[in-house]
């Protein structure tokens, strides 16, 4: 080997290492991730319920390490794996599929998320588990590190620790499909209103339950899933839906920004999911996607009027989509809105993107 190539060498070696350094060092600094929310955020807890919405079957998972169905609503990985990935750990694994175990170690993070969860119990009532059970589970977990670290231990565990919520978008599309009867005596504001009522006393409890890192992802464009174009004859986003999730984010930042300033040790960020995805949708060849409209996987009109099954249809070409299947992005969305969280700037991430967040 020449001096070019042992230098070409040496400075690939060093990189690896600064590469290395930089995730382990994001690693110590967050030991562990929670996560709790809906189905952009189930690694497979729904699997362990008897309910409809599930993804534990073809073509779910084509793309997945193995082309396996996980239990993730995804072709591949979604944004929990991408977190973990960029933090240099490892995905937590669903809580229902350790809970059961008796030396079930809750140190590495756990994840609660269950496909169709809501802010209010009532969405997709004993479909899925609600995030009112999520955060009862999240009880137990944080009992059974105290009784394994010790009170202080426990504490600084979970401190450090970050806890990734993505909840909401279910409650907005229940809201949507709602009659008009049942809309005429509850107004959009007032829903809202609601959802956030209930969203503070639950990121109380998180708090006082040992929470201090907290990642807020908002809901995306909703209006703009396939299922929800199917509503309207032009096939154009739900204008009622996205306005209910912007300012269902709007509040939920502005609820995080007042509990900060009146709670110690409490640090957060906020990810505008609709903001960033809308950039996709609006100008999708600019972001490197073809299709921005239709699912993927499914069947029917736009691949929308039935979910990813093993009899659906799905396209050949996973990474020039948005979506996945009818309500859900793919892994290439999921991997580019991550890279945005971790990464980015306001008005996307605010008041600091992941990166900083592990670093306060
Ligand atoms: C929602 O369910 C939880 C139990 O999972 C319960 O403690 C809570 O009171 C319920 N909330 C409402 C508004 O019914
Ligand atoms: C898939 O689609 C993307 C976006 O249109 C394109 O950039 C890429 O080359 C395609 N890949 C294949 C294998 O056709």
């Amino acid at each position: 080997m020449d001096a070019g190539n042992n230098a070409i060498a040496a400075a690939s070696f060093a990189i690896v290492v600064l590469v290395a350094a930089a995730a382990s060092s994001l690693a110590a600094a967050v030991p562990a991730v929670y996560v709790l929310g809906d189905s952009l955020a189930d690694v497979g807890n729904n699997n362990h319920l008897l309910t409809l919405l599930k993804a534990d079957f073809p073509h779910n998972g084509i793309d997945y390490p193995g082309g396996k169905a996980t239990g993730r609503f995804s072709n591949g990985k979604n944004f929990p794996d991408f977190l973990a990935e960029n933090l240099g750990l490892a995905t937590s694994p669903p809580y229902l599929a350790i809970s059961s175990s008796s030396s079930a170690n809750y140190v590495n993070g756990v994840n609660f998320a269950s496909g169709g969860a809501g802010v209010f119990n009532s969405t997709n009532k004993d479909q899925c588990i609600s995030f009112d059970k999520q955060i009862e589970y999240y009880s137990k977990v944080q009992a059974s590190l105290v009784q394994s670290l010790g009170e202080a231990q426990a504490a600084s565990h979970l401190a450090k620790s970050l806890f990734a919520i993505t909840i909401g978008s279910n409650d907005i599309i229940g809201y949507v499909r709602s009659s008009a009867a049942a809309k005429a005596t509850n107004p959009m504001e007032q829903f809202v209103d609601a959802l956030i009522q209930s969203l503070t006393g639950q990121l109380q409890r998180l708090y006082d339950l040992g929470a201090r890192r907290v990642l807020f992802l908002g809901t995306g464009p909703v209006g703009c899933c396939p299922s929800l174009r199917e509503l309207s004859a032009d096939r154009g986003c739900s204008g009622e839906a996205n306005d209910a999730s912007a300012r269902y984010n709007a509040a939920a930042a502005s609820l995080l920004r007042g509990m900060a300033e009146r709670r110690a040790g409490l640090r957060y960020a906020v990810f505008d999911s609709s903001a960033a995805l809308l950039r996709y949708i609006e100008r999708p060849a600019a972001y490197g996607f073809a299709e921005a409209r239709a699912a993927c996987c499914g069947l029917g009109d736009m691949n929308a009027k039935i979910g990813c099954t093993p009899v659906s249809f799905y396209c050949a070409n996973r990474t020039g989509y948005v979506f996945w299947d009818f309500y859900h992005p793919t892994e290439a969305t999921a991997r580019m809105l991550t890279a945005v969280a971790f990464d980015g700037s306001p008005p996307l991430v605010f008041p600091v993107n992941i990166r900083q967040l592990a670093a306060m």
